[in-house]
C-alpha cells in the first residue's frame, strides 16, 4: 500500500477520479471496517478539505458516530432525525444546500452550512451512512452523489 496519496486541483470530477482508484486500493485486501472507513475518511478529507467527513453505523434502532475527520460531532441520531437519520429512513442519499433550511437538521457544528448523505445499502437494508459537511452553501450536487455512491458501494461490511 501507498503511504502517500496523490491529491490534484482539479475540477471536482477530475479530483474524484483522481481519488476513487487510490481509495479502492486502500481497502483493498483489507477486511477490518474500521479501518476502511477511518482511511476513506481521512482520503477524502485531504482530497477535498471538507469541514467534516466520516460515517454513523446502524446499531439497533440508532446511527452510532464511526471514523471521521473535523470537529467532534453528536454520536447517536434515531431513525427519521436530522439528515443522516432521514437518509436511513428514506433508503436514499440527501443533498442539502442550506442546512438551516432543512427541517430537523442536528447542528453539529456551527459552522456547516451544506451536507450531503449517503446511505450504505445492502440487500435493501441501511447499514450506515457517509455524511459530508460544508462550510460553503450549495457545496454539493450530483457529481458528488454520483461519486460518493460509488465509493460508498465499494465498501465490505
Ligand atoms: N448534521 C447531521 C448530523 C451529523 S453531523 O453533521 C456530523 C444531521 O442533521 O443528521
Amino acid at each position: 500500500m501507498a503511504e502517500d496519496l496523490e491529491i490534484i486541483q482539479g475540477t471536482k470530477q477530475q479530483n474524484y477520479e483522481a481519488i476513487i482508484p487510490q481509495i479502492l486500493a486502500l481497502i483493498d485486501g483489507e477486511p477490518d471496517l474500521v479501518a476502511n472507513l477511518a482511511n476513506i475518511g481521512a482520503a477524502l478529507k485531504e482530497q477535498f478539505g471538507w469541514l467534516w467527513v466520516g460515517f454513523y453505523l446502524v446499531k439497533k434502532d440508532e446511527l452510532v458516530l464511526g471514523p471521521f475527520q473535523g470537529p467532534v460531532a453528536c454520536t447517536r441520531i434515531k431513525k427519521g432525525r436530522g439528515v443522516c437519520g432521514s437518509s436511513w429512513q428514506q433508503a436514499q442519499t440527501l443533498v442539502v444546500p442550506d442546512v438551516t433550511k432543512f427541517a430537523g437538521h442536528i447542528a453539529c457544528s456551527s459552522l456547516s452550512i451544506s451536507e450531503i448523505v449517503v446511505p450504505i445499502i445492502r440487500n435493501k437494508e441501511v447499514l450506515g451512512v457517509l455524511d459530508v459537511d460544508s462550510e460553503i452553501e450549495g457545496l454539493f450536487d450530483e457529481t458528488d452523489k454520483k461519486y460518493l455512491e460509488q465509493i460508498v458501494a465499494a465498501i465490505v461490511l
